[in-house]
């Protein structure tokens, strides 16, 4: 039964921008689910509540999922401590893979199943969380992480999962969200599950200060994309509109900062901060084109997410824009763009060039030739992107595979530069830019 047969007059919500009101796009009718961790604690100094929360979940033997980059800057001792002086038994697995690939897991959820635990810590980047969100429900299962490619594919909820964030990026701390990368079809998937979602999130900006400027950059702006898909989505509600706008002006007001002064405290809790609303934004609306683009890009040649993500966003944001100008106009604004006297069509453009300008001031890479990918292997891209389905089902503008092909090529080469002849994989080049 259509609960609404009149439609009301457009709400309005007052925005942070000087009182300024502006006009609500959607009106709330429809009945939605939100999920976020049910405890989440923020600030500096919330990594050492990782005790007390254990044992609130009963944990007695906790393994700590990491990867060598976060283990050999010494941070590990930040969570051990809290946890040994709750008196807990506390085991180190730091051998999650960046951009984890499928066929990695299996030893994780044997290393669980031997081992008799009864809680999993994910701390590092969106690596590491995603790593040990999987190590939480496959154990005792026998099925495998393919199994569970998909939205609600996961049977049952598994052991309680605590998650700390080292990027301001991903999210990941608060999404019920797994990627993964399948090396069986070189793309990038995702698992969608209620019961992926972390217990505990704890959200420590001071974890981020030892995070080097090409991490800082390519996580924050992952994290900026995010907020932005999140808020043109059309899943979006109130709730995630709320975060999302907040999260795009936190980073935009402090990526630049956190990049290249990167010991900015003040800096990097805007970061996380927005990095946490965007998650919680973007896993209750969705996400769209850019990540859908992204992933075939991550998935074929090995380019860091928050990196694939930020060459495709100005490209798929220049087509998204004619499908949402008064959004675009609006989160251009949050961005702290003046868009006064500027008509909606001028002030999304001028939205799409402030996006452009500030891959450029990060130096991310921009265009396909930038991380030595040739034109020819654009079908194949398109290909990858097309099995999108879950996230184009989010995006304010319907993309034809004509449409993808079009985005890949505007961004083939940097205007200037030799095209790329071989298929040469350039994923170092693009993680050190
Ligand atoms: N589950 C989700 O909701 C979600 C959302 C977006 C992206 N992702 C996935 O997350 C992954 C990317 O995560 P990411 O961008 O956070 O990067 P990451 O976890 O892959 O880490 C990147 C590099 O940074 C290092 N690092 C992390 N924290 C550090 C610190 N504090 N100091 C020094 N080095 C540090 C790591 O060791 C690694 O070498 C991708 O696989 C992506 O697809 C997941
Ligand atoms: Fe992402």
């Amino acid at each position: 039964m259509d609960h609404v047969h009149n439609e009301p007059e457009p709400r309005v919500f007052s925005s942070a921008m000087g009182g300024q009101q502006l006009e609500r796009r959607r009106v709330e009718r429809k009945m939605r689910i939100h999920r976020q961790p049910k405890t989440l604690i923020t600030g500096i100094g919330a990594v050492d509540q990782l005790g007390e929360e254990a044992r609130k979940l009963n944990g007695t033997k906790v393994l700590v999922i990491t990867d060598e980059g976060v283990s050999s800057c010494g941070m590990c001792a930040e969570v051990e401590r809290p946890l040994r002086e709750a008196g807990l038994d506390v085991a180190f697995y730091d051998k999650a893979v960046p951009e984890p690939p499928m066929g990695t897991i299996g030893e994780i959820v044997e290393i669980v199943e031997t081992g008799g635990y009864d809680l999993i810590v994910g701390f590092g980047g969106g690596s590491p969380i995603d790593v040990a969100k999987a190590a939480a429900v496959l154990p005792d299962t026998g099925d495998t992480v393919y199994d569970y490619v998909g939205i609600d594919k996961v049977p049952r909820k598994g052991l309680p999962i605590i998650a700390i964030p080292t990027t301001a990026g991903t999210g990941s701390e608060c999404t019920a969200i797994a990627i993964f990368a399948n090396e069986k079809l070189n793309v990038k998937q995702g698992l969608v599950s209620p019961f992926l979602m972390p217990n505990v999130a704890l959200v420590d900006p001071a974890l981020t200060l030892s995070c080097p400027p090409n991490v800082t950059a390519a996580s924050g702006m992952d994290a900026l994309i995010h907020n932005i898909e999140a808020y043109i989505s059309v899943n979006a509600t109130m709730h995630t509109d709320s975060l999302a706008y907040e999260g795009i002006k936190l980073i935009s007001q402090s990526i630049r900062t956190a990049v290249y002064d990167g010991s900015n405290m003040w800096a990097r809790d805007n970061m996380a901060m927005g990095s946490m609303m965007g998650g919680i934004a973007f896993g209750n609306a969705g996400v769209g084109a850019v990540h859908a683009l992204s992933y075939p890009i991550g998935g074929m040649f090995h380019v860091p997410h928050g990196v694939a993500n930020t060459m495709v966003l100005p490209w798929a944001m220049e087509f998204n824009m004619l499908a949402c100008l008064r959004w675009f106009k609006q989160f251009g604004e949050a961005m702290g763009e003046n868009m006064l006297g500027l008509s909606d069509r001028e002030a999304a453009e001028k939205t799409v060039a402030a996006l452009r300008q500030l891959a450029d001031d990060l130096n991310v890479p921009q265009y396909l030739s930038d991380v030595g990918i040739p034109e020819s292997a654009i079908p194949e891209l398109v290909e990858g992107a097309k099995t999108q389905a879950r996230l184009w089902a989010n995006n304010p503008r319907k993309f034809t595979p004509e449409d993808m092909e079009q985005v890949y090529r505007n961004m083939a080469v940097r205007p200037g530069s030799k095209p790329v002849k071989e298929k040469k994989p350039a994923a170092d080049k693009a993680a050190k830019n």
